[in-house]
């Protein structure tokens, strides 16, 4: 089965870095489609570049966060491109393997291989995540039996959007499955609307006692405004320095 790879990201000054370490991850396994959506009204030319430069099988979309949500506090992050690429799936694809893999995340290769045979829904655990630095499922008998994870705010699922991989023939059965703009609740929600049969869930990773996704997060830098130099460089200055 074909990979599908959902990554919502947006402009920011470290955009082009987690999407060239995320891109070349990506580049290293076989039968996998990028789906890469952009918080913005249209696509970034130059992000297009690099995904063609890749070579890698991708689909480039734009689908924009909603005004009202930016203004919040806590804005629900992710949830527009997700949505987008959601309905591009519907109407594009009958069958693979659906994951929601985040710009600044760290994907072990090992991991690709185990959501690939995703008979429904599987979960694993993702490393640094909240104040229990896991979040993982709980097996017994090797079924999910429950969640550890240092947030469970009442969640049926208490996972993060790395923790699961979902067969996309769900999506053609649950055709109204989909993202709500609240954060924290998007994974529940999603799950929930999918999830008849708590028995469906396949445990991945060894029976979720390995991490091969990390939630890492980058270190924003102030973006850099150019100014012109004040020395301008000349020919003999440049040659000078050699
Ligand atoms: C955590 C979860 O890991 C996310 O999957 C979830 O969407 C998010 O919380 C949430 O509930 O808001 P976190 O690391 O805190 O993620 O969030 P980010 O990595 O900043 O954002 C998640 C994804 O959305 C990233 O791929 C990011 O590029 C994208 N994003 C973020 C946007 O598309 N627009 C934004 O304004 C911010
Ligand atoms: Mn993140």
């Amino acid at each position: 089965p074909i990979i599908y790879f959902v990554t919502p990201t947006y402009a920011r000054s470290v955009q082009m870095a987690e999407l060239t370490r995320l891109g070349q991850t990506l580049s290293s396994v076989p039968a996998l489609h990028w789906i890469l959506v952009e918080d913005a009204s249209k696509c970034n030319p130059m992000v297009g570049q690099l995904l063609r430069r890749l070579g890698i099988p991708f689909t480039h979309l734009a689908s924009e966060m909603p005004a009202a949500y930016k203004k919040l506090k806590t804005p629900p992050r992710g949830v527009s491109n997700r949505r987008a690429a959601l309905k591009w799936i519907r109407k594009n694809v009958k069958q693979g393997v659906l994951y929601f893999g985040d710009d600044d995340n760290s994907y072990d290769l090992r991991l690709f291989e185990e959501i690939r045979d995703t008979r429904n829904i599987s979960m694993f655990p993702v490393g640094l995540i909240g104040d229990y630095a896991v979040s993982a499922p709980v097996v017994h008998d090797g079924k999910v039996v429950g969640f550890y994870d240092s947030w469970p705010a009442g969640r049926r699922f208490a996972v993060d959007m790395a923790g699961f991989a979902v067969n996309i023939q769900l999506l053609h059965q649950f055709p109204n499955a989909t993202f709500i703009y609240q954060a924290g609740f998007e994974e529940d929600s999603f799950l929930q609307d999918i999830v008849t049969n708590a028995d469906f869930i396949e445990a991945k990773a060894a029976n979720c006692t390995e991490i091969l996704v990390w939630h890492t997060r980058t270190v924003q830098v102030p973006a850099v405004i150019l100014q012109p130099p004040t020395q301008t460089l000349t020919d003999t200055s440049i040659s000078g320095l050699l």
